[in-house]
């Protein structure tokens, strides 16, 4: 999950992380009231989940109340790159006298971790990435070691940081380490950080990514920061039914059991698909090992709740779970569902008890349902009854 600004400045300031004073609001009252409280010159921000608002406009100082009310008008409602502006956040006005840069993230190709730095903060750190890459430290993180104090000099170092700010700058690292080891995340990224004309460090914008699988089990607090306004309601529907959902963009709706089997099945149909259209998979579903009747049914009706959905293929490889008990769970979930079930459905079903869980299918002779003996040869018939 990746965080707005405005939760990312508070998780810094809980770890301890130099930030200034930031309140969101989601209407020009509110953000008058916010730029009240803080005084002085504050800036309105847009609060959106991507990059470059500053550019698209998205990013306004503000000298007086008022003028925060006017900008917060201008700014909420506004599209940047697709997304719809919600919320801004007023900041306390910052005196800039430099901007720099620093990352942390997960290096999955190298299995590790990366650090990176720059002197040179506040523009597009892409751009400086390619057209001067010797200016952007790039310095490896031993997961087990992480950033301690030596790291955080190694890094300041690398960023070429002139001695009198090197100890301040590695000491706010410290702490954003902290926020990255404590919350589990795979990205921390603040750009810029500045030195104000006083001389102190502050984050002046954050860009915070969790890792999921690590929020659900360590971090039941991190539920509060999902965006229920955003987020898929079929994702939410499907995480509220404990299913290993992911909502992809085709038609042909998937369903099968292990995530291996799952990941072959959408490549078999995105192949197929190119005979029938360009249809592509609308979904990865995964219902595991156990998939009792009321798994496939809750699976069945997400997937059939997807509008974008014209066909769904089941594809099954019974193992622990027998090829009955999955056939039996189909036949159960279409009971279930009743009408709600309106598109074509191809099984195939595989392994374990295969001839007792086809019969099953056959008895059952539902309309809806068509089967098919090989994986192949399902997913062409399910690309196909997706582009009729
Ligand atoms: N609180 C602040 N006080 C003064 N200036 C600010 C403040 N926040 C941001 N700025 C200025 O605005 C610029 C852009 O702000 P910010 O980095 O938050 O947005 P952005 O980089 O455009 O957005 P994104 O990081 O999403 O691409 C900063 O580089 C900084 O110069
Ligand atoms: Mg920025």
């Amino acid at each position: 999950m990746d965080l707005y600004e405005y939760q990312a400045r508070d998780m810094f300031e809980k770890h301890g992380v130099p930030v200034l004073a930031g309140i969101v609001a989601t209407t020009p009252d509110e953000a008058q009231a916010a730029a009240e409280k803080i005084g002085g010159v504050v800036v309105v921000k847009a609060q959106v989940k991507v990059g470059g608002r500053g550019k698209a406009g998205g990013v306004k100082v503000a000298k007086t109340p008022a003028e925060a009310r006017e900008y917060a008008e201008a700014i909420l409602g506004m599209d940047i790159k697709g997304h719809t502006v919600k919320k801004v956040m007023i900041a306390q006005g910052a005196d800039i006298a430099e901007e720099f840069y620093f990352s942390v993230l997960l290096d999955r190709a190298n299995r590790n971790y990366l650090a990176m730095c720059s002197v040179e903060g506040g523009m597009e750190i892409e751009v400086l990435a390619v057209e001067r890459p010797e200016a952007l430290a790039r310095v490896a993180v031993d997961p087990t070691v992480g950033i301690d104090q030596a790291k955080a000099d190694e890094i300041v170092a690398a960023a070429n940081f002139p001695a009198e700010k090197a100890p301040k700058i590695a000491a706010v690292i410290l702490k954003l380490w902290d926020v990255f080891k404590n919350e589990g995340a795979t990205l921390v990224e603040v750009n810029p950080l500045v030195a104000t004309g006083a001389g102190d460090i502050v984050a002046l914008d954050g860009k915070v990514s969790l890792d999921d699988n690590d929020s659900e089990v360590r971090h039941p607090e991190h539920e509060e920061l999902v965006d229920q306004d955003t987020e898929d309601p079929l994702e939410a529907k499907a995480k509220a039914a404990g299913l290993n959902y992911v909502k992809l963009d085709g038609q042909v709706g998937i369903i099968g059991n292990g995530a291996g089997l799952v990941m072959s099945t959408l490549d078999v149909v995105a192949y197929a698909g190119e005979n029938h259209g360009n249809v592509k998979p609308a979904n990865f579903l995964d219902i595991g090992g156990g998939a009792s009747a009321e798994v496939m049914a809750n699976g069945l009706d997400v997937i059939l709740n997807d509008e974008q959905v014209k066909s769904v293929f089941v594809n099954v490889f019974g193992g622990i779970t027998a090829c009955d008990a999955v056939a039996t769970g189909i036949v159960k979930a279409l009971e279930i569902l009743g009408d709600k079930a309106s598109k074509p459905i191809v099984v195939r079903l595989d392994g374990n008890n295969v001839e007792e869980g086809r019969q099953i299918l056959a008895d059952a002779n539902h309309p809806l349902v068509t089967m098919s003996l090989t994986m192949d040869e399902g997913a062409d018939k399910a690309a196909e009854l997706a582009n009729a």
